[in-house]
């Protein structure tokens, strides 16, 4: 079987899996670029569970692009507070007025416009472009990295720009009309529940296990290979908690 079909017939499995399989998270609820757009900066660097809340908080607060675009910092600093990486919510606000100025209120459905937008990069744009537009727009993070590197038995260095670029490429030529959305989405998940980086993957509960070939050579846990991490680096600090009440 060559590359371009064995990811087809891997495609056709995830589909059939996930409508059974995803988890309901409060994104999946519609395809609103605004809320998908919104989840996708919060999610990258935090977990799931930790965005539910201030994915909501921050919707009812803000419930439209104009409303976001129009908010007052200190409102965008307070919803956003605990999160981290505050330049997230910054540049958010940076779109979401670029998007009135420059779309007249109304995001935009192809790729290489939602790219131009502050704080949007490949991965973000990918996911936005896929499930909400339906274009064939793979959505290549560390999850979709490490799924594509074992399903194909690739040992090349998923840290290397080319290597993240061929993935994609080869992506989006299976990428299938109609149903791009639910492959990005898929692909998430498939990395986030089953094709797990830490610790053992699920493949008794993995509905690519048949065709994946890193599962068929053993060689699932050696798989992504990544580029050695640099030494972390050890800082002493003394931290003080004040306590008032409860408080
Ligand atoms: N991680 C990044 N994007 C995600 C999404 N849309 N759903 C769940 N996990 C994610």
């Amino acid at each position: 079987m060559n590359t371009n079909q064995l990811l087809s017939e891997s495609v056709e499995k995830l589909l059939a899996w996930y409508p059974a399989h995803a988890r309901d998270l409060p994104w999946r609820q519609d395809q609103e670029p605004y809320h998908v757009w919104l989840s996708e900066i919060m999610l990258q660097q935090t977990r799931v569970e930790a965005v539910k809340g201030y994915y909501q908080r921050f919707l009812q607060a803000l419930p439209d692009i104009a409303a976001l675009a129009d908010a007052p910092e200190e409102q965008l600093l307070k919803l956003w507070e605990g999160l981290g990486y505050y330049n997230r919510v910054r540049n958010l606000q940076k779109a979401a007025r670029q998007i009135m100025t420059e779309h007249s209120g109304v995001f935009p459905g192809e790729y290489a416009k939602i790219r131009k937008l502050s704080g949007i990069g490949p991965y973000t744009a990918g996911a936005i472009a896929s499930i909400c537009f339906e274009q064939p727009t793979p959505a290549v993070d560390g999850n979709v990295l490490r799924v594509m590197s074992r399903i194909l038995n690739d040992h090349s260095c998923v840290d290397l720009p080319k290597v993240k670029q061929r993935f994609t490429e080869q992506l989006t030529t299976v990428y299938p009309a109609g149903r791009c959305g639910m492959l990005t989405q898929a692909l998430m998940e498939l990395g986030a529940t089953v094709c797990v980086p830490n610790g053992a993957p699920r493949c008794d509960a993995c509905p690519v296990r048949e065709l994946c070939i890193a599962h068929e050579q053993q060689t699932v846990e050696q798989l992504p290979v990544r580029a050695e991490k640099k030494k972390r680096r050890i800082e002493h600090r003394t931290v003080f908690v004040f306590l008032c009440g409860d408080a």
